[in-house]
């Protein structure tokens, strides 16, 4: 399959919600409103099947800039019938080369599938080390009684992050909250 990844534009909105809202409601990531994703939608990047017309849409996924140091990969989606070509590694690295084009030196993600991540080269290290997301965004998540993301950290400097240590929580419900997920 020939995929390109690019820029979203607003008619892309209902593919990325469908994708989006279809893993939510799995429980595999959080959901995202229409506005949302219009008022975000400079951050988002879009798989392409590019072989044959019409083009279709295979996937999502978006770089938030939290601070001058760090963003963060979000909202990553791969149709099902898409899943195991490599498109999900194109749009993350693709997010990663935006955040070196932005001079941002350090990007993470909370996921569910940290092994995922590892394979694109990022360590699985504590939301409590990442704490302009965990002090900002996580007290107001509606998964944050029920959090068992995993933070993975990719540095951009050369340098590698530091692992997650023997027994260290890794969601935010037992981090922060000191009790198990609901
Ligand atoms: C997770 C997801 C993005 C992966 O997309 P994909 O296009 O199927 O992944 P790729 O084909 O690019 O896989 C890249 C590598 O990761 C591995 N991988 C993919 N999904 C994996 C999973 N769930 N668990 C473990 N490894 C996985 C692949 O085997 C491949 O390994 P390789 O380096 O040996 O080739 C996709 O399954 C998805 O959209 N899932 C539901 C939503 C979700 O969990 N999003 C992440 C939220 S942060």
């Amino acid at each position: 399959m020939s995929v390109a990844i690019r820029p979203a534009r607003v008619e892309d909105v209902a593919d990325m919600q469908e994708v989006i809202n279809r893993y939510a409601a799995e429980d595999r990531m959080l959901e995202r409103s229409r506005d949302f994703l219009l008022e975000h939608l400079r951050d988002f990047l879009i798989a392409e099947g590019t072989a044959e017309p019409p083009l279709s849409f295979l996937g999502c996924c978006a770089l938030a800039v939290l601070t001058r140091d760090l963003a963060e990969v979000r909202s990553l989606a791969v149709r099902p019938e898409a899943g195991g070509r490599g498109i999900g590694r194109a749009l993350v690295y693709a997010c990663v080369a935006e955040a070196r084009r932005l001079g941002v030196r350090r990007v993470f993600a909370l996921t569910l599938v940290p092994e995922f991540f590892e394979r694109c080269g990022f360590i699985l290290t504590s939301l409590g080390r990442l704490p302009e997301k965990s002090a900002a965004e996580c007290p107001v998540c509606p998964k944050r009684l029920g959090c068992d993301e995993h933070a993975m950290l990719l540095h951009l400097d050369g340098t590698t992050p530091l692992p997650l240590a023997v027994g260290e929580p890794v969601g935010y419900t037992r981090l922060f909250l000191g009790r198990e997920p609901e």
